[in-house]
C-alpha cells in the first residue's frame, strides 16, 4: 500500500489531503508539531486507521530531514507522495503595520517550512525511481493582496512551484501546485461558516494522485465545480 507524507497535516488543507489519501486506499505519514495537534487531526478525521503521526518541527531546517532519516532507517513507513501546506497567519494587517517579527515569523512558517519540505524530500522520491507525486497548496491571496501577510508568503511559493515544475518535468515525480481561490475549512468549522469542507475538497488531491497526465501544472480551484472537474494548465 502506498503512503502519503503530509506536511501541515493538522490544518484545514492538510486534513483534506489526509482524507484524500485515505479515500484512495493509501496510508498517511502525518507530520504534526505535538501530540495535541495530532489529536486534533484524528478528531477531525474521525479515525486513526491508516494514519501514522510523527512529531517534527517543520519550521526548523532539520525537521523534515529528520523524518526522512527515520524513513530511511525503516522506523517510519516509506512514502511515494508528498503534500505540503504549512500555513501562517490568515489575518488582515496593513503593510505599514506589519512588524519585523510578524514578517519573519510568517515567511518562516508560510514559505520556508514548505521549501524545507520540498528540499529535504524530493531526493528521496527521485531515488525511488518509481511513479511519485509532490503537491503543494498555494492561495489566490498571493495575487489578490487583500490580506498582505498571507499574500506575501504566496509569492515565493508560486516561484518555487514554477522551479519545481521545471526540475521535475521529466522525472518520476509529478510535481503540481493547487492554486486555491476559495475558502476550505475542516468539516465542522466549514459547516458553521458556510464554506467548502475539507472532505469535499479532498476530491482534488485524489484526482491529482490518480491522473498521470497532470504534471508540472497549476490546478486552479475557484468554485465547487472546479473540485469535480479539474482545471489545470502547465506552469510553463
Ligand atoms: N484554507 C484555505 O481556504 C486556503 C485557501 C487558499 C490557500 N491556502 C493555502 O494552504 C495553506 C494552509 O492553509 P490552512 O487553512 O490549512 O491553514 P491552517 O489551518 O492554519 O493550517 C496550517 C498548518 O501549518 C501548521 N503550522 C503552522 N505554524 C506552525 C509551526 N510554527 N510549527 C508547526 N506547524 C505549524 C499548522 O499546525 P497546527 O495545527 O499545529 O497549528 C497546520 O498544520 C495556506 O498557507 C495557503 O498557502 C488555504
Amino acid at each position: 500500500m502506498e503512503t502519503v507524507l503530509v506536511v501541515g497535516a493538522t490544518g484545514n488543507i492538510g486534513t483534506s489531503a489526509v482524507t484524500a489519501a485515505l479515500n484512495s486506499k493509501r496510508q498517511v505519514l502525518a507530520v504534526v508539531r505535538n501530540q495535541k495537534s495530532g489529536e486534533k487531526l484524528l478528531k477531525n478525521l474521525g479515525t486513526s486507521e491508516g494514519v501514522t503521526l510523527v512529531e517534527a518541527d517543520v519550521v526548523s531546517d532539520t525537521g523534515i530531514r529528520g523524518v526522512v532519516e527515520q524513513v530511511r532507517a525503516g522506523k517510519l513507513p516509506a512514502f511515494q507522495h508528498v503534500f505540503t501546506c504549512v500555513g501562517a497567519d490568515y489575518i488582515p494587517v496593513a503593510l505599514q503595520d506589519i512588524t519585523t517579527a510578524q514578517l519573519r515569523d510568517n515567511m518562516s512558517r508560510g514559505f520556508e517550512s514548505n521549501f524545507f519540505a520540498y528540499r529535504d524530500t524530493i531526493g528521496y522520491l527521485l531515488e525511488q525511481g518509481k511513479p511519485a507525486t509532490y503537491t503543494i497548496c498555494t492561495g489566490a491571496q498571493g495575487d489578490l493582496g487583500l490580506f498582505p501577510l498571507p499574500a506575501m508568503t504566496q509569492g515565493p511559493l508560486f516561484s518555487m512551484a514554477a522551479a519545481a515544475s521545471r526540475e521535475n518535468a521529466e522525472t518520476n515525480v509529478r510535481f503540481n501546485e493547487i492554486y486555491l481561490a476559495m475558502r476550505v475549512e475542516v468539516d465542522e468549522d466549514a459547516k458553521q461558516h458556510g464554506v467548502t469542507t475539507a472532505s469535499e475538497f479532498a476530491a482534488v488531491y485524489e484526482a491529482i494522485m490518480s491522473r498521470s497526465e497532470i504534471r508540472s501544472s497549476r490546478v486552479r480551484v475557484s468554485t465547487d465545480a472546479d473540485i469535480k472537474d479539474l482545471k489545470y494548465e502547465r506552469k510553463f
